[in-house]
This record gives structure tokens, sequence and C-alpha cells, in this order.
């Protein structure tokens, strides 16, 4: 079964003789912070697809914690608090804690990407899951302001409903065996590596799947804030909206 059209990561390149599959080579950065992939553009992942090729021997777990269920557990007044929110999401540099300092051949390329093309969006919060029609929390590290309050509340805002996400009855692990091959939905989830190996190597690889402009609970969509994020919001538009579209009509 096709789960739909394959993309390559915006501001990294794609593995060498492939057109969309991300190397995520812990020499060059460690996607060690809290995220759901992609979001600082308007049409981010519906599914993403991880393969373990160099996996250490003791740590480098990947956790996922359920977005959904942490906007069901929250208390009716915060819900309703956070269904107003929009936050601004930019790409950083921060999803891998060393990223700035590693020297491994792919760093400086990322870093130039990363630094030469601002992307940066606004979504909402809560957002309508484009399969399942569930309510569901977009935040995580790309999740760099929310919008209309100042940046102490901002602060405050974030880290309460981020917390929530991230309560350990929200969360699952994967222990890595080479040739593991997860699939989850990122428009339901966010996901870290936990940075517990050391030196060792740990090498995955990526594909990510289309997934329509975000959607609010009031029907807004996902705006675009800069250039990098437009040439997402056209790109879904031309050709992968085709096949989120497909999947929408199921
Ligand atoms: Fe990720």
């Amino acid at each position: 079964m096709a789960l739909g059209s394959d993309r390559s990561a915006p501001t990294a390149p794609s593995l060498a003789g492939t057109e969309a599959v991300l190397d995520i080579d812990a020499e060059n950065g460690r996607a060690s912070q809290w995220h759901t992939d992609v979001t600082f553009v308007p049409a981010f992942p519906l599914f993403s697809v991880l393969r373990g090729v160099v996996i250490p021997p003791v740590g480098g777990d990947t956790v996922w914690a359920n977005t959904v269920a942490a906007y069901e557990m929250l208390p009716p007044m915060l819900r309703s608090l956070a269904d107003q929110l929009w936050a601004l999401h930019a790409k950083c540099l921060r999803l891998c804690r060393n990223a700035p300092e590693r020297r491994g051949p792919a760093a400086a390329t990322l870093r130039d990407r990363v630094q030469s093309t601002v992307y940066q969006t606004e979504h909402p919060v809560v957002q309508v899951h484009p399969l399942t029609g569930a309510r569901v929390i977009i935040l995580g590290c790309f999740a760099r302001k929310l919008l209309g309050v100042s940046s102490a509340e901002s602060a405050h805002l974030f880290a309460m409903l981020q917390d929530h996400v991230t309560r350990l009855e929200n969360m699952v692990p994967w222990r890595w065996s080479v040739g593991d091959v997860v699939i989850w939905d990122d428009r339901a989830t966010q996901h870290k590596a936990i940075d517990d190996y050391g030196d060792e190597a740990r090498i995955v690889r990526r594909v990510t799947i289309d997934g329509p402009v975000s959607v609010g609970i009031d029907g807004c969509n996902g705006k675009a804030r800069s250039g990098g994020a437009e040439i997402n919001a056209a790109a879904w538009q031309k050709d992968g909206g085709r096949t989120a579209a497909r999947l929408l009509r199921r």
C-alpha cells in the first residue's frame, strides 16, 4: 500500500543516489529535541518512515508522544485557551543539540542551508487531523513563539502545553535494532531521539510523506511567512496535494 508521495527535506540534502532519503547521522547532528517533522512549512508531512542503519549498543531510542491524547487530557478551560492560539514555527539548528559544533561532512552543508533560506510558518496550535478529524496539539521545538502574547507569556503557555504533550503517560519508546523500519503519523505525534549514547555511531534514514496544509478548528489554514515556506505551500498545491487529497477522500 502506498502511503503517498515522498518529499525531500527542504533544508537538508538527500542521501547521494536518492531523491528524498534523509541521512540522519549523529556525527552531523542529533534530533534530540521534541518536534513534529518539518512544521516550519505550511504543508508538513503526514507520515514519516525511519530505518535503523547503524545503531549504538546502548541507548539512542526514539520516543513518540501522542498529541491527540494530550489535547483530550487537557482540562476544558485549557483546551479552549489552546484552541485560540497560533504559533510561529521556524527552521532552526536547535533540533540538533550539538549541530553548530559538530564536524561531520554534512554539518556545514546543513548549517549553510538552514541559514541561507528563512522558513517561517504560522500554524494554529490546535489542528484538525487530516485523516481522522481528531484535534491535535502541534508545537515542538520549531514553534518559536505563540502569537498575540508577550514573549514571557508565550514561554509560559508553550511550556504548559508542551509539558502536557510530553507527559510519560503519552509516550512510547522504540529500542532500535539494525534494519528496523518505523512508520508514524506525524500529524498526531511529536518525537525525539534520546541523546544517551555518547560518541557511539548512530545512523538512521528517513523518508517523509506529503501532507496537506494545516487546518485549525475554525477551518483556517497555516500561513507561510517567508520565501522558503511559500515554496513548500506552492509545491504542495502543484503535486503533493493530489496525493494528500486522495488520502483525504478515503
Ligand atoms: Fe524528526
